[in-house]
């Protein structure tokens, strides 16, 4: 599997402690992160996880940037990619590519609060309950076939800063969850939806 990470990187390094711990049955062959300053590249190297750093800027276009991303996928024959944390659109010819083969992980219950700011948006709004949703990337932003979605309550008086936690303590046993059935081979897309088969 490859991980894609743009930021802090919590979600990878939970991903890579249960890959360590053997409660996930895979490797991470790659971790792929498009900004050099993201302390995820640090908490990467602590695992001993193989990194590419690949910036937009560096490409003249986009097509470019994902073409070269697939050359290194291929190269370390990546079978999956699980975005963890990426904050950036990937092109339709690479997303068809990879066409159900992508996770991604969004702190809000989708349809509802897609987008960079999704904790912060759902408690502004006052909802009762936001939540955490694992989905396969389609050509959409935020907008592919939901894998499993888990709420999480709003608390009266609750801050952000205790909700973004409790927010992400979820994320961190969903995506592993999410995850198994990938590799499992659990997860079929049909027209209504993802199904999970046993
Ligand atoms: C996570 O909360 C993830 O759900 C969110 O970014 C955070 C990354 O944290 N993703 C998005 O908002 C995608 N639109 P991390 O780098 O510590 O794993």
């Amino acid at each position: 599997m490859a991980i894609f990470v743009s930021g802090t990187g919590t979600n990878m390094e939970n991903i890579a402690r249960r890959v360590q711990s053997g409660d996930l049955d895979c490797e991470i062959a790659l971790v792929v992160c498009d900004n050099r300053a993201a302390y995820a590249l640090e908490r990467a190297r602590r695992f001993g996880l193989k990194c590419i750093v690949i910036e937009r800027e560096d490409f003249k276009n986009k097509a470019e940037f994902d073409r070269v991303i697939t050359e290194k996928l291929r190269e370390q024959r990546v079978d999956g990619i699980l975005l963890a944390g990426f904050m950036r659109i990937l092109g339709p010819d690479f997303v068809r590519s990879w066409r159900w083969k992508i996770l991604n992980i969004h702190p809000s219950l989708l349809p509802k609060y897609p987008g960079v700011h999704a904790i912060r948006e759902a408690f502004e709004a006052k909802e009762k309950d936001t939540g955490v949703t694992i989905h396969f990337v389609d050509e959409g932003v935020d907008t592919g076939p939901i894998i499993l979605q888990r709420k999480v309550p709003i608390e009266h008086g609750d801050t952000l800063e205790a909700l973004e936690a409790r927010v992400h303590a979820t994320e961190y046993e969903l995506y592993p969850e999410a995850i198994k059935l990938f590799l499992a081979g659990k997860l079929v897309v049909e027209k209504e939806g993802v199904k999970i088969v046993q």
